[in-house]
């Protein structure tokens, strides 16, 4: 097979959205959303990451898939086919490469636990998490079966494996996130937490919260990851790029949003400590599903069933960034990328693995964090690093190097064709082009260094 014969198109518009979506709603929507939220304030958070989505968020989107539709290439040829030097390769293309493969290596850990939790629905076996995550046994197993099964997905192609996956799962997952969000919020006391998720104390917004926002905005919505470049190098030409944006932004924030409202009125409910970081879901949720008069065990076997899959349409997308490099520029096959990517990313997950109690080294190991936080076991290091600082300067450099390195109006053609709304004049000569522009110019690189700046203490 020639190497082109190797890449695929998506079937349709339909396809595309889902499989974006798909990407975008997972275990950081699920997970971490409410875990990072209940970190940093609570509805104070909640209100600068919806700002974030739009200010930043959507315009990165635009750029980014239109970006992989005008080359055609996976990330890094993105990126040296627009003529980027060694240094802005670096900076976009091989950190965004770095990120997804460093991601992939705890996130799939952190899937795993979901497929534990599904057999403990039936089994009882885990009694709680904590001795859970200590346990090797468990942790380990669960987690190469999670890689092995993202592997052969991926090796079912682009259209094949992950489109049609998507296209029923993901209604699925937002239809039980719902009914869970409804059991939640009839617990006693849930009100508390109604009110802790949704009233911004606007005092509490600093450098630190912005940048978690920023950092989380990006790591639900798959921006700067090099993933939707990707996935757009997969898009045909007539696809409107604006309307499907719209979409992928919209669904991924309605399912954190909703995340949210199924957590913490539970957290309150049940006493718990909001601030407690990344085991915050994994403590709630199955009190919420034991607390349900019938059904619980249905409920919540089938609610891990699909957090599991909503793992998976991430994950295989963050093995798509790297295999379809090697793919497309090192001309190996699909199946040579995928498993070798895989199993590397296999090896680099457990310490993650290990960081729940198993392995003291990894579970103590602390680093000093922006804003006077420390961040302790090396899950929890590895995801503010590549889960938030590398993510946030990958965008800012993706911005810089698309509206002021390369040609900007290239781009901004690209996402005009299918979109013929993006060229027309709204207000005066204001076209929703000319507003992108600006932003992806300004606002985007400014805010974002201004972000960094400031948790970094020099502003
Ligand atoms: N957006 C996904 C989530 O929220 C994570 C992800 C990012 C997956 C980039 C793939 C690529 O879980």
């Amino acid at each position: 097979m020639t190497s082109s014969e190797n890449r695929g198109q998506w079937g349709s518009k339909f396809g595309f959205i889902m499989a974006a979506a798909g990407s975008a709603v997972g275990l950081g929507n699920i997970w971490r959303f409410p875990y990072i939220t209940g970190q940093n304030g609570g509805g104070a958070f909640v209100f600068v990451y919806i700002l974030c989505v739009l200010l930043i968020g959507l315009p990165l989107i635009y750029n980014e898939v239109a970006l992989g539709r005008f080359t055609r290439k996976n990330t890094i040829g993105a990126f040296r086919d627009t003529g980027a030097n060694k240094f802005w390769l670096a900076m976009g293309a091989v950190l965004a490469l770095c990120v997804s493969f460093f991601v992939l290596s705890y996130y799939s850990v952190i899937a795993g636990w979901t497929i534990g939790y599904i057999i403990s629905e039936f089994t009882d076996f885990i009694h709680d998490f904590k001795t859970f995550q200590a346990t090797p046994a468990y942790v380990i197993p669960f987690f190469g079966a999670f890689m092995v099964i993202t592997i052969l997905i991926v090796l079912g192609g682009v259209s094949g494996g992950i489109e049609k996956a998507s296209k029923v799962l993901m209604p699925l997952l937002f239809v039980l996130v719902f009914l869970v969000m409804l059991r939640s919020l009839t617990l006693p006391g849930a009100m508390e937490g109604v009110r802790y998720y949704l009233t911004p104390d606007f005092s509490k917004i600093t450098g630190k919260v912005v940048l978690a926002a920023l950092g989380q905005a990006f790591f639900s919505l798959s921006v700067g990851w090099g993933i939707l470049i990707t996935y757009g190098s997969y898009l045909p030409k007539d696809q409107n790029i604006v309307s499907s944006g719209l979409w992928i932004g919209f669904m991924d924030t309605m399912v954190a949003l909703l995340a949210g409202l199924m957590i913490f009125p539970a957290v309150f409910s049940f006493g718990k400590d909001p601030a407690q970081g990344t085991a915050l879901v994994f403590q709630v949720l199955p009190d919420i599903f034991n607390s349900m008069p019938t059904g619980g065990r249905v409920v919540g076997a089938s609610f891990f069933l699909l957090l599991c899959v909503a793992a998976l349409t991430s994950s295989i997308s963050m093995i798509e960034v790297p295999a379809s490099y090697l793919i497309d520029e090192k001309k190996w096959s699909r199946k040579k990328a995928a498993w070798t990517v895989g199993i590397l990313a296999f090896i680099v997950g457990i310490p993650s693995a290990l960081s729940g109690g198993a392995s003291d080294l990894f579970t103590n190991m602390q680093i000093p964090f922006f804003g006077g936080t420390t961040k302790t076991g090396f899950l929890d290091i590895m995801d503010a690093l590549f889960g938030e600082l590398f993510i946030v300067i990958v965008a800012l450099m993706t911005s810089i190097y698309v509206g002021w390195i390369m040609n900007v109006k290239d781009i901004a053609a690209e996402i005009s064709s299918g979109s013929p709304f993006f060229g027309k004049k709204i207000i005066g000569n204001l076209t929703p082009a000319i507003l992108w522009t600006f932003f992806i110019r300004y606002v985007c690189p400014i805010v974002i260094a201004l972000v960094l700046l400031s948790t970094i203490g020099i502003i």
